[in-house]
């Protein structure tokens, strides 16, 4: 996720440019460029937050210009990979926010023909493109570059001696601001408000001509659409948290575009080998803290079963002080930020025992990727919350992947079986998606969770982990002790905790241990708890022995974890809310953890 801001008026551009761009930083905050078009074309752009660079920045007349603030996804955060990107002739200027899945292919097909590349990239290639394209006519340069890209876009250029900023969007979100006399088109209306609350979106597949006098937006096929501003009321916070009341919860629902953008490319590349490098093994571990270790105990499972593969978890702060056994296992390093100080020891040390590292994480650049032989990018775009939603559920879509990769590797999945669970990976965006659409049912069926002091939640198999990782988001938010169990466990010490004022939540979902979760439950409800259950759609069997019951589509079970992760976070959310508790900034938590 980056930023893209641009304005063409009769004000100082690089005033307006740099307002929008401070406040499009929580899009992403590892670099930031403009580029002016003043006496010729002006571009300036560096590593590090806005408020850092800022003052560093040359002041330059000029009323038209287009800016940008990265969320590194492909190439580390350097000044080099900062947008905007210039073309070879110094007269396009160009910043997009998305992945161009087919760069590798279209750079080496444009290094061919004469372009040189100044950064590592996706993006770069766009601005190529509409220089090979680039017949007087931005618009025309700018369509035809997108018709050769694979992948996804909100992307604004601008050509030197051309008043016009051209635009277009595919699946990453595209707005204008319609002023007096002048327009800005920006990632989302946060950045325009300070110019104007008349405001245009750009839809899917659509392009754009912004003029200081006026807008033409035309359709995939290149007719005009014609389209009435509408007025934005929200305040300039309420815009950055697009119109959801916390963080957390526009981060729960832009799940959908997090898994998509994770699973990019790919899920294509599984044969190729590409998502994880060859490497002659015979077991792993997986090693993460907090959320992350939730998602490695759920990977245990999905590499056990996909590749048959021994796999231990274990979390960083005791493996680095374990003993070691002598063997050397595909270290897997699970951490969103790449700088938890115990995971980062854990990297090292497993290093010093001789393994093969592979780091999965959100932040490209971040230390963990220095250090570990292996990097796996989550995608997830920046997380602001401090409780870990989007970051977790594209954690887990890595350990598909991996677990797709090795199975692939060990030949324990067979190329049918991965096309099918490749297909049905790819419809998690969509499940997900229903999932969201239901957040009021599960705000009403929380209610019976509020008031308590302790709750467990009860799983097994797959979703025994994923139940662990539902306590641990209540916890974190709402201050109620929740603890997870495998339901098999029950028995071993927490039945002598439950009655009519300890609530239960139990996901029964449809695998091999269904039936038994259902005969746990029925054990919890001879105890006077509420049991708020969590199963598939339709299981009236089910909804019989609880209290309430939230469904969730019926997907492959191995698959399971994702949709009903969607339900728990949303739990969690809505009992925080209830209780009135701080949601994005829990007490005494911090988003990265870098002491020990
Ligand atoms: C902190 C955060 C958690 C996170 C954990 C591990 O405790 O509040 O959300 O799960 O650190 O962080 P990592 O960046 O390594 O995933």
């Amino acid at each position: 996720m980056c930023g893209i801001v641009g304005y063409t008026g009769q004000r100082m551009a690089e005033d307006i440019l740099l307002d929008g761009l401070r406040r499009l930083e929580y899009r992403g905050y590892d670099s930031v460029g403009i580029a002016i078009a003043s006496d010729g074309l002006k571009v300036f752009k560096d590593k590090g937050e806005m408020s850092k660079i800022e003052p560093t920045i040359p002041r330059w007349d000029g009323s038209m210009g287009i800016g940008h603030t990265r969320w590194a996804t492909c190439g580390k955060p350097s000044k080099e990979n900062a947008h905007p990107f210039v073309d070879c002739t110094g007269r396009i200027a160009l910043v997009h926010n998305g992945i161009i899945e087919n760069h590798l292919a279209l750079r080496k097909e444009l290094e061919d023909e004469g372009h040189v590349f100044t950064s590592e990239t996706d993006t770069e290639v766009l601005v190529h493109l509409m220089e090979r394209y680039y017949e007087g006519d931005a618009h025309a340069a700018l369509v035809a570059a997108l018709a050769k890209v694979k992948g996804t876009y909100a992307v604004a250029a601008m050509v030197e001696g051309d008043d016009r900023i051209v635009a277009a969007r595919k699946e990453n979100p595209l707005v204008i601001g319609m002023g007096v006399g002048e327009n800005m088109v920006a990632s989302d209306v946060t950045a325009v408000l300070s110019l104007t609350s008349r405001v245009l979106y750009i839809m899917e597949g659509e392009s754009v001509i912004v003029t200081a006098g006026g807008v033409t937006i035309f359709d995939r096929h290149g007719s005009r659409v014609e389209r009435q501003p509408t007025t934005v009321t929200w305040t300039l916070e309420d815009a950055e948290k697009g119109g959801f009341e916390h963080y957390m919860l526009k981060e729960i629902y832009e799940q959908p575009t997090a898994i998509h953008n994770c699973l990019l490319g790919s899920l294509d590349e599984i044969d190729s080998g590409a998502v994880m490098p060859d490497i002659d093994l015979s077991t792993v571990k997986l090693v993460a803290c907090g959320t992350s270790y939730n998602a490695a105990m759920v990977g245990k499972y999905i590499i056990e079963s996909m590749a048959r593969l021994p796999t231990t978890v274990e979390l960083a702060s005791e493996y680095r002080y374990s003993p070691g056994t002598g063997e050397s296992p595909l270290t897997v390093l699970v951490t969103q930020s790449g700088e938890t100080a115990d995971t980062l020891a854990a990297a090292r040390e497993a290093r010093q025992r001789g393994c093969r590292t592979l780091a999965i994480t959100n932040v490209v650049g971040s230390t963990i990727s220095r250090e570990t032989d292996h990097v796996f990018y989550t995608n997830a775009g920046p997380e602001i919350g401090v409780a870990a939603t989007k970051t977790y559920i594209t954690q887990l879509i890595s350990m598909y992947l991996l677990g797709l990769r090795l199975g692939t590797m060990r030949q324990t999945l067979d190329r049918t079986e991965v096309r099918h669970l490749s297909t049905e990976l790819r419809t998690m965006p969509r499940h997900v998606s229903g999932v969201l659409d239901r957040a009021s049912e599960i705000e009403k069926a929380v209610d019976m969770l509020v008031p308590a002091r302790d709750i467990f939640y009860l799983g097994r198999n797959i979703n025994y982990p994923t139940m662990l990782e539902g306590a641990l988001k209540l916890k974190e938010i709402s201050y109620i002790h929740a603890e997870g169990y495998a339901a098999g466990e029950l028995k071993h010490g927490p039945l002598a905790l439950l009655d009519a004022s300890t609530p239960v939540v139990a996901a029964a979902v449809n695998d091999h241990t269904r039936d038994k979760m259902l005969g746990n439950i029925s054990e919890v409800a001879a105890r006077d708890s509420p049991v708020l259950g969590i199963g598939v759609e339709g299981d009236r069997e089910l909804a019989a022995i609880v209290d309430a019951m939230i469904g969730i589509p019926k997907v492959p079970s191995i698959l399971s974890p994702v949709p009903l992760t969607v339900v728990l976070q949303l739990i969690a959310y809505y009992v925080a809310r209830k209780k009135g508790c701080s949601i994005d900034k829990p007490r005494n938590l911090a988003k990265s953890v870098t002491v020990e």
